[in-house]
């Protein structure tokens, strides 16, 4: 279907939608999917809160900090409330999934609060509540109240419409392979927010790669969150990541498709070959270690060695030369020692990923680790590691750019640059923004019409984050290709 024939079926805008969104890429597939849906009952999005109808908070509870915020958040939407009470407050997400109804407790103008298993029922419990029914909740099944298949199907996978508009840009959409995850990480909340790891129907996923393409898409970023551990059984026949990609991989329109994240120990063989033999799969794998020090992983329960991710490093080396690899890092875990600290920093060193993302362990009441373990790590040694592994990562990430410095790359351009947008640039010239197949972030000047397109730029020159380049060939405008002049 066109991105036109989905607006010709959407009613009239009769109400007003605000929604923000923390949390990682599924929450922001997750706004999407909801936008869409409250865009059938008639739902249009708008910037100011005040102006809304609706508000929705979709929330993440990764770490305390971030759900702190979320807190405050609301905190600040009582005077909007007392002023207008029929406005609806809706907290969705993995804090709603993992507060429930201590969300009402804590913020009692809360009208709804729906956990990630149960977005689906979000237009409904919205005009319950404009109806009078306040304090709506719907949430899955926590991981011990009923059997897997119970367990399971209450955490429904919510991926009914598109819509081009929520996307980071209209050339760029996430598309859910999996939802769930079963290696319970001991520091970690996800398995208990999202339920158990599902693997979504091929058919489906291949159904609405196809849509996306059609609406224009023109990379796909495969969700999971161990992604490459997919796998959906039909009878005697097993799919794998492999199998989709090479399904996916013939999707006409779809020239990029990435995955994410990644688990060290199923990073196969064949999955690498598989991505070396398809060009359109990008040469980008986010990979995180999360330690560097096998005593940590095995209180986090990480399920690899070192020496296993070493070997998986080769095995990305020898069969996708210049991968780029990236990786979380958690600094400050229960009883991390120094010497256990310096073996991450050695990691890091070793590996050399396009970026890592560094966290300071945040104890997640839930979790294994915060039963067993003491988080005895003070806050100002988590902050000097987090502050150390940083600069290491930064001199890294500069000195592999460098190896770019006069060369030209194809980038996928996504539209004016975060700089443009400060500055309010207008008109036509503006800095503008886009990425190469390994990922990495290019600005340069040039016209807001080259979005969406794929340019050779020339890269003049590179910083730990960014390069700057020079779009070398004038693009070819498609509408030209067809004028008979
Ligand atoms: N499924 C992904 C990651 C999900 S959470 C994976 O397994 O890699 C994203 C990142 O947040 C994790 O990789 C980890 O580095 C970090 N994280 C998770 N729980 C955390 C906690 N309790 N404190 C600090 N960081 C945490
Ligand atoms: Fe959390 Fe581990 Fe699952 Fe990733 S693999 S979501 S870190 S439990
Ligand atoms: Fe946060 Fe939930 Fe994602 S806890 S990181 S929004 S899966």
């Amino acid at each position: 279907m066109s991105e036109s024939t989905v607006a010709t079926l959407l009613p009239a805008i009769t109400k007003q939608l605000y929604i923000e969104t923390v949390g990682c890429q599924m929450n922001v597939l997750d706004s999407e999917m909801v936008v869409a849906a409250l865009r059938k009952s008639g739902y249009g999005i708008t910037k100011n809160a005040a102006d809304a109808d609706a508000i929705l908070f979709n929330t993440c509870s990764v770490r305390e900090h971030a759900e702190e915020k979320a807190y405050n958040n609301l905190f600040h939407l009582k005077q909007l409330k007392l002023a207008n009470p029929e406005k609806i407050i809706g907290v969705m997400g993995c804090m709603a999934q993992k507060d429930q109804k201590a969300i009402f407790d804590r913020v009692p103008f809360v009208d709804l609060v729906v956990g990630p298993g149960q977005l689906h029922r979000i237009p409904e419990l919205i005009a319950n509540a404009q109806a009078g029914e306040k304090q709506q909740l719907a949430v899955s099944l926590s991981r011990r109240d009923g059997t897997v298949e119970d367990i399971k199907r209450s955490h429904e996978t919510f991926d009914p419409l598109r819509d081009p508009e929520m996307r980071p840009t209209p050339f760029q959409a996430y598309l859910r392979i999996q939802i769930g995850c079963d290696k319970f990480c001991t520091y970690c909340i996800v398995p208990m927010t999202r339920g158990p790891e599902q693997g979504r129907a091929p058919d489906q996923i291949i159904a609405e790669a196809k849509v996306l393409a059609d609406q224009g898409c023109k990379e796909i970023v495969l969700l999971g969150q161990t992604v490459n551990s997919y796998r959906y059984v039909q009878g005697d026949k097993t799919t794998r990541l492999s199998d989709l990609l090479r399904s996916l991989h013939t999707i006409d329109g779809i020239e990029r498709i990435k995955f994410v994240t990644n688990y060290p120990k199923d990073m196969t063989r064949e999955l690498l070959e598989t991505v070396r033999d398809l060009p359109k799969c990008s040469p980008y794998l986010h990979v995180p270690a999360q330690s560097g020090s096998d005593n940590v992983l095995k209180r986090m329960k990480r399920g690899y060695t070192t020496a296993d991710y070493y070997a998986m490093m080769d095995r990305i080396n020898e069969i996708i030369p210049n991968a780029a690899v990236s990786s979380d890092f958690i600094v400050g875990f229960c009883g991390e020692t120094e010497e256990e600290f310096q073996m991450t920093v050695d990691l890091v060193r070793r590996c050399r990923f396009k970026n890592s993302f560094i966290f300071q362990y945040s104890v997640r009441p839930g979790t294994k680790g915060a039963e067993i373990y003491e988080d005895d790590i003070p806050e100002e040694v988590k902050h000097r590691r987090n502050q150390e592994l940083l600069e290491v990562q930064n001199q890294i990430c500069l000195e592999e750019n460098m190896k770019f410095l006069g060369k030209t790359v194809p980038i996928l351009v996504e539209g004016p640059s975060k700089w443009s947008v400060r500055k309010e640039q207008t008109g036509d010239l503006r800095q503008m923004t886009g990425r190469t197949h390994c990922d990495r972030i290019v600005v340069w000047e040039g016209n807001v019409r080259q979005a969406g397109q794929i340019l050779p730029v020339h890269i003049d020159d590179v910083f730990a984050f960014t390069m700057f380049g020079t779009v070398e060939t004038k693009e070819i405008v498609p509408d030209l290709v067809q004028m008979r002049l």
